[in-house]
């Protein structure tokens, strides 16, 4: 079993009611992907979209910032609703404790992400402070891209370091997930399956979501 989170960036945007209607029916957790245009080389959406979406969302939303800076925004996220964020440890850096700190005292879930070139160790310093680890397995930035294989050993690495030290942090992939590769993550360790291109291109949404579900 895992927690499926369709990823609005490949939603319809002109039918964006839609989208998040199906999300609500078939998933579990909405995925919004806000990017600055300068920690990744591209722009998505702010706060009007994700406010839009709370407006009709019955899920929780689980906001992701790919953005430098990342403490500034924290406390309009949760203004939003979302109960989880995560953020980058690159663009964090030595102010992450802080952030996840100032996420969790904001009642939200605090999760730290890292993109696919970052050892997994560097994670583990803050594995006391975090409410979920999301291991990215594209290269943030853009959805529809292909799934890096060397993410699996990636994420049993964690889960083995999680295990080792008596903990319960879910683990969140994100990148190229897809009914093809689900129970290979699932089995690996990761319980919050982010999927974009394969929900809303499939010619069943509906279907592709069980069949990461299940
Ligand atoms: C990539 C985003 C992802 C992306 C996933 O930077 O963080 O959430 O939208 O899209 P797919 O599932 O198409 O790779
Ligand atoms: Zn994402």
């Amino acid at each position: 079993m895992a927690l499926v989170a369709p990823s609005m960036l490949s939603a319809d945007f002109l039918h964006l009611e839609q989208d998040v209607e199906m999300v609500n029916t078939y998933a579990d957790l909405f995925h919004l992907d806000v990017m600055d245009g300068t920690f990744v080389p591209n722009i998505s959406f702010g706060f009007p979209v994700i406010d839009a979406i709370a407006s009709k969302a019955r899920k929780p939303l689980d906001v992701h910032l790919m953005i430098v800076e990342p403490w500034k925004y924290i406390e309009r996220v949760a203004r939003t609703g979302a109960a989880m964020v995560s953020f980058h440890l690159e663009a964090a850096g030595e102010r992450t404790s802080e952030t996840l700190a100032l996420a969790r005292s904001c009642g939200m879930k605090a999760g730290l992400v890292i993109n696919p070139d970052i050892p997994v160790e560097k994670l583990f310093p803050y594995l006391e402070e975090v409410d979920f680890i999301l291991i990215m397995s594209v290269f943030a930035g853009f959805g529809g891209q292909k799934f890096i294989p060397e993410s699996l050993g990636r994420i049993v690495t964690l889960r083995t370091e999680i295990r080792r030290r008596g903990l319960d942090i879910p683990i969140e992939v994100d990148g190229g997930v897809s009914p093809s590769n689900a129970a290979d993550l699932k089995q690996a360790g990761a319980s919050i399956l982010v999927a974009g291109s394969s929900v809303f291109k499939a010619p069943d949404p509906a279907a592709a979501i069980a069949a990461m579900q299940a």
